[in-house]
């Protein structure tokens, strides 16, 4: 198929245009704060497979669902005074809350699970692109699945070109890393897949946050894990993508003793102490919103160079950095270097 490509600069007609495809059972790519979404109409059991199709993503993997306002969970999802609290405070915004569901969504879109995932958008794209569909928007990252997540419109194009009806190129994502996934009860939550809302701010909220162990070590994601998305190898370069526990020079003196096709992640400050292959620089200091906003555009840069190890540092697992620690962890198939420590 030709996928239709519109600018959301372009203005209404877009969202016209968009909106009709999305009735009709169609496919539409779209900006969010955090990445690209691939959205379906959330009420149809026909459009929805045919995300799955177009991602290659595993039939057991449940999609989340789009609203334009909060409120919109009542005909999908058992809501609770709770969420509404968390509404107020976090949303629109890159937070999905996990819910018991009601009869308006089909299992198509929860892949059998009796929960939905409700989020609601903070991207202007993404919430006139549902009011103009008319209906709630069903929606993984537009990635083909396992590559990561898509957080332009030309890396929608590169995996979905063809394969959907169309894509509305809304800049590069803010964020860059996907929401923070949660599943309440009553007053408790227990996060599924950390992102830029983070425990704390969960906290000011919620009485109690746990955070689920296959978070920070995927490994633990069991047969059944609570987010049957974190048993997946996700968000991962083709290239090996190397975790490094080192202090200060420590991460350039491995970096530099490595050879071959190396990419290094490093701070703009101390990219003159590397000597490998591709450097991907960041700002001056250890900033881990551009890191988190640039992460996955680095991993599909690195592959376009060639890049055949790619090594960040081990960042921090607390906070915003969180998502970050999940998402290298993943990527670098759960293990850390330890230079010094005994030799791989
Ligand atoms: O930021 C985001 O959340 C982006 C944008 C497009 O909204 N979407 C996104 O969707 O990342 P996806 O499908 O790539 O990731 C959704 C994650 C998966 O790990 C899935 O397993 C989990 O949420 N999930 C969805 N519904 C669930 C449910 N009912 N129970 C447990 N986990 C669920
Ligand atoms: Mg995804």
């Amino acid at each position: 198929m030709k996928t239709e490509f519109y600018s959301a600069a372009e203005g209404d007609g877009v969202f016209d245009r968009c909106g009709e495809i999305i009735r009709a059972g169609g496919l539409v790519a779209f900006p969010t704060e955090t990445v690209y979404g691939l959205g379906a109409s959330a009420l149809s059991r026909g459009a929805v497979p045919k995300i799955f199709a177009a991602k290659g993503r595993p039939s057991d993997n449940p999609l989340i669902v789009h609203v334009a306002y909060p409120d919109e969970a009542e005909e999908l999802a058992v809501t609770s005074p709770a969420y509404y609290e968390l509404a107020e405070r976090f949303m629109p915004g890159p937070l999905t809350v996990i819910l018991p569901k009601k009869d308006a969504v089909p299992y198509e879109v929860t892949a059998g699970l009796d929960s939905v995932g409700i989020r609601c958008p903070s991207h202007d794209a993404a919430h006139r692109l549902i009011i103009a569909a008319g209906v709630p928007i069903a929606a993984p990252s537009a990635n083909v699945s396992g590559a990561p997540s898509p957080t332009s419109a030309a890396h929608v194009m590169r995996d979905m070109d063809g394969r959907i009806d169309a894509v509305i190129d809304g800049g590069e994502c803010d964020i860059g890393l996907e929401s923070t996934v949660i599943a309440l009860n009553g007053r408790r939550a227990k996060i599924l897949r950390p992102g830029a809302v983070t425990r704390e701010d969960l906290l000011e909220v919620l009485e109690e946050v746990t955070v689920d162990p296959a978070v920070k070590d995927p490994s633990k994601a069991g047969e059944r894990p609570s987010s049957p998305g974190m048993k997946y190898k996700h968000y991962a370069p083709r290239a090996e993508f190397r975790l490094v526990d080192a202090e200060g020079d420590g991460f350039a003196s491995y970096v530099n003793a490595l050879g071959g096709k190396v990419g290094a992640i490093c701070l703009g400050s101390e990219a003159g102490k590397f000597d490998c292959f591709k450097k991907y620089t960041l700002g001056d200091e250890d900033d881990v919103r551009e890191l988190c906003h640039r992460l996955f555009a680095i991993f599909r840069q690195a592959d376009d160079d060639g890049v055949e190890v790619l090594a960040a540092r081990l960042p921090d697992s607390t906070g915003e950095s969180l998502a970050l620690y999940n998402r290298m962890i993943r990527a670098a198939g759960n293990r850390i270097t330890r230079p010094g420590a005994t030799e791989e």
